[in-house]
């Protein structure tokens, strides 16, 4: 469980960065409960006005969005997303990242190739020297027996992710299942993001090398770092 202040001091961090474009701002949403917590700290502090709209990367971040009044577009009217704010899994010290825990990671990893800026937040207990947590992958529900039986072959374990809210595995907002796959240490992120994407059936993988993003870590004693 991350602390209360890491967590505060990284979403003001963030609401800080977002009001400093001014008014109008299209912004791109990430599902998460970090982006879930930045969004109300967003509409509690500074208000809604300077956000023309959001672009939510799920149902959740949708409901959440726009219950507390902000306008959701989607790509079909907004295509240039100014700033893109969301969580991750767990960071490299390159700001490498794994994310797709809560199913999001097609949408989320597409909003990203599409924000002029990209701003990722976390505290500091998802820190880690080298990418080593479960990677999630979306796959096409009828490929995912083959799939498996690929990751398998290559000598990793792989399963679909239990949903603990519904029986049986978890379902993303495309309709397709979400796999977990254990690689290991992930030496090279772009190499093991290709190779996965390559499998036949995945529709998108949780590693996100880092393409310039800026990645903020809260940490336990109030202040911010920046993964450089
Ligand atoms: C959602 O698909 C993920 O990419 C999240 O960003 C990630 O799981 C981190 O979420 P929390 O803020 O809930 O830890």
């Amino acid at each position: 469980m991350p602390g209360r202040a890491a967590l505060e001091s990284v979403v003001q961090a963030a609401v800080q960065r977002v009001t400093s474009f001014g008014r109008g701002v299209i912004l791109g949403l990430g599902t998460s409960q970090t982006s879930a917590a930045f969004i109300e700290r967003l509409a509690t502090t500074v208000g809604t006005q300077a956000i023309e709209a959001v672009i939510p990367t799920s149902i959740q971040a949708e409901s959440r969005a726009t219950s507390l009044g902000f306008r959701a577009g989607s790509l079909y009217n907004y295509l240039d997303i100014d700033i893109y704010v969301d969580s991750f899994d767990q960071c490299d010290i390159r700001g490498d990242l794994i994310k797709g825990m809560g199913g999001a990671l097609a949408r989320e990893k597409l909003l990203m190739s599409l924000a002029k800026n990209v701003l990722l937040i976390g505290t500091e207990e998802k820190l880690s020297d080298r990418l080593k947590a479960p990677v999630p992958l979306e796959v096409i529900p009828f490929a995912a027996p083959a799939a498996s039986s690929i990751l398998r072959s290559r000598g990793w374990k792989a399963c679909p992710k239990v949903s603990e809210g519904k029986a049986g595995p978890v379902i993303t907002d495309n309709g397709n299942l979400l796999m977990l796959v254990e690689v290991g240490e992930v030496e090279e992120p772009e190499e093991m993001e290709r190779e996965l994407k390559m499998i036949p059936g995945v529709v998108e993988v949780g590693i996100f090398p880092n393409k310039g993003y800026r990645v903020l870590i809260g940490l336990e004693d109030g202040r911010v770092r920046e993964i450089k």
